[in-house]
């Protein structure tokens, strides 16, 4: 079975923004997923490069456009590598395949009376290269950009797109998946029902604009470059794609909500009157605001992929891009949400089920325990019982759900909570069976299977949205196989995984927490007692009151739960002078194998008090606020008991 998945072609005018990250990565998952699945994906990207936005991009840059194009697109390409982009093909609309699949299609609607010469008088913007009606504008302004109009006069050529107002009408009403999600559908419904559809001006003459496809049947115009544009997903299929299967139609077009129109309308009758068969589905997404502003150029704004993906990592990147909220709604994006996904779903949730997992395997290694961890020890029907219960997760229940949220309507954030939601279970699970001292050697096999299972397991379902850290997932477990060469079907079945002990290797962490920089605003409070509250208050102090506060740099050697509550940890911690017991109240935080070895702060002299029961000889300080606290650690080498000033 074949999957023909495109993004759309990007304007080479400028650098590639978070946007055009959105919908690249959207499709790769969805080209991995369809792989993993056994499908036979051909995923296109590229660059749209002419038309007037490019011809000012350039000239404003003293190079000619094509000039300024080649050194534009790879921007582009740089970003999908980096990004981990698993396209295909990538196709530019100066390659000379598919200027020549222009001007034939050009040619042909031209000779069988679909396009006419006609004069013209409109209203144009020209950021957006298209022309408006006298009612449409708005008070001498475009009414998509809010930007002046001008106003032109001139023959030129018209695609007879009115003619398929009818059909188009019908075919979007017999086919509820062309145009998703839902309400995307319905406006467009909504339009072509309640509007007379124009004809589409596709030509500009050369005397105003040189930088475009020429027509085949007149060389005093180019072609207009959605007209050229649209046509790249067809034009690919001819010479970019392998050529032992017939990739038209394409399965998935991914846009933004802002080019449906042109998507849903003037190809989908483009299509019509070439008599070729419209695209199977037109998905169009949201808008990322950006600390919810409407991103732009002129608000300083931004936001550079490249520079998140360099500070904070691929796979966190992309797993934020898709978790944050549902594919086809607007979301916003801000470096603090991002810095919480990471650590708090992502190293706390996923990593730390790792490493807890590893270090279990590791600490058992010894002679007499199984060096094989296999489904065998699950010889209890009852244990398999209990597993069946405990982790529905593991069952093909889960997969059917897991592939009809991606199959229909792309519930993308969806999917990653539901899996994620597995992961938590996990955590859950070993805490309940607290393993750590678990005597009976079957039991405890036992128990590191269905660890080391759900996280084969798990990795397998993450693989299309994070495939650098799923795949790490498995080197970790010992599996030497990548994922990208399985089949989902095969891989998901609870008990094929066989574990050799002896290739699991505790590596480096996979999610590192980022640091939670402080920010203007947070406030420093320490983490246990009622006193943090008056801390908070913004009362001043003299130097001397200051001065009596001992703080001391600590290390924490030991960390574990204080019973019956959620928030309390009991630490040991190192002062160089002396080891002090103190209970801190980060439990939601931090987990207690995360802390050893944590270099922290500790006010020494703080009278002794007892929490829960157990004494507290000191308090740790912490950073914080929205729920979270970091510790206050160090940026470089300092010798434990060192006064902090
Ligand atoms: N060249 C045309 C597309 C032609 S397809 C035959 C084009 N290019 S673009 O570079 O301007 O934009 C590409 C995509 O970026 C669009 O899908 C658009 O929706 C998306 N985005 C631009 N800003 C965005 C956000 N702030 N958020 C999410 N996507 C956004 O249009």
């Amino acid at each position: 079975m074949k999957f023909y998945i495109t993004t759309p072609i990007y304007y080479v005018n400028d650098i590639p923004h978070i946007g055009h990250a959105y919908t690249t990565v959207a499709a790769d998952v969805m080209a991995r997923y369809k792989r993993l699945c056994d499908y036979q994906v051909f995923f296109l990207t590229g660059t749209d490069e002419h038309g007037q936005k490019v011809d000012k991009a350039a000239r404003d840059r003293g190079l000619k456009p094509k000039e300024h194009a080649d050194l534009m697109v790879e921007n582009f390409k740089k970003l999908w590598k980096k990004l981990n982009i698993s396209n295909d093909a990538f196709i530019r609309t100066t390659d000379k395949e598919h200027i020549k699949t222009v001007q034939g299609l050009l040619q042909k609607l031209f000779d069988e009376g679909k396009i006419e010469k006609r004069s013209y008088s409109g209203w144009y913007c020209v950021p957006d290269e298209r022309f408006w009606t006298e009612k449409e504008i708005m008070g001498g302004n475009c009414p998509d950009c809010g930007r002046p109009v001008e106003h032109i006069e001139e023959e030129n050529y018209f695609f007879l797109m009115s003619k398929y107002q009818e059909d188009l009408k019908e075919y979007i009403e017999k086919n509820p998946k062309y145009i998703l999600p839902e309400t995307r559908k319905n406006e467009v419904l909504g339009f072509l029902k309640n509007n007379k559809l124009g004809d589409l001006c596709i030509s500009r003459p050369k005397q105003r604009l040189s930088w475009g496809i020429p027509l085949p049947f007149d060389e005093n115009y180019v072609t207009y470059v959605w007209f050229d544009a649209l046509v790249n997903y067809y034009s690919a299929t001819k010479y970019r794609a392998p050529t032992d299967v017939d990739w038209w139609p394409a399965d998935l077009h991914l846009v933004g909500k802002d080019i449906l129109t042109t998507h849903s309308v003037y190809w989908s009758a483009m299509l019509l009157a070439l008599k070729k068969e419209l695209p199977k589905t037109i998905f169009a997404h949201g808008w990322w605001t950006v600390e919810g502003s409407k991103m732009s150029k002129s608000f300083g704004n931004v936001v550079d992929p490249l520079a998140v993906v360099n500070e904070y990592g691929v796979d966190q990147f992309r797993y934020f891009l898709l978790r944050e909220f549902p594919f086809g709604l607007d979301g916003n994006f801000s470096i603090r949400l991002l810095k919480e996904r990471i650590n708090g779903e992502l190293a706390n949730d996923l990593g730390n089920l790792l490493s807890r997992t590893l270090a279990l395997v590791i600490k058992n290694k010894r002679p007499g325990f199984p060096e094989n961890i296999t489904a065998k020890v699950e010889k209890d029907e009852f244990i398999e019982f209990i597993r069946v219960r405990e982790f529905p997760e593991f069952t093909v229940k889960f997969s059917n759900s897991f592939k009809s949220f991606m199959d229909h309507g792309l519930k993308l954030n969806h999917t990653i909570l539901y899996i994620m939601d597995a992961v938590k279970k996990m955590n859950i699970y070993i805490d309940k069976r607290s393993p750590w001292g678990e005597k009976d050697s079957d039991m405890l096999s036992y128990t590191l299977y269905t660890l080391l299972e759900g996280l084969r397991i798990i990795a397998v379902y993450l693989f299309p949205f994070i495939p650098e850290s799923a795949q790490k997932i498995w080197d970790a477990l010992g599996i030497d196989k990548k994922i990208e060469h399985c089949k989902l079907d095969e891989e998901v079945i609870w008990g094929k995984g066989s574990f050799d002990s002896m290739k699991i290797q505790k590596g480096r962490q996979l999610f590192p927490r980022v640091e939670e920089k402080m920010e203007i605003g947070d406030k420093v409070t320490a983490t246990v007692t009622e006193s943090t509250v008056a801390a908070e208050e913004r009362q001043l102090i003299s130097i001397d009151e200051f001065a009596k506060v001992d703080l001391r740099v600590g290390e924490i050697k030991q960390a574990e739960k204080i019973e019956k509550s959620k928030k309390l940890l009991k630490l040991k911690v190192d002062i160089g002078t002396e080891e002090r017991q103190v209970v801190a109240g980060i439990a939601e935080h931090y987990t207690p194998e995360e802390l050893i070895g944590k270099k922290i702060v500790l006010v020494a002299n703080l009278k002794p008090a007892k929490l829960m029961g157990t004494e507290s000889h000191g308090m740790v300080l912490a950073a914080g606020g929205d729920g979270r606290l970091v510790l206050i650690g160090f940026d470089g080498e300092v010798k434990l008991g060192s006064k902090v000033k």
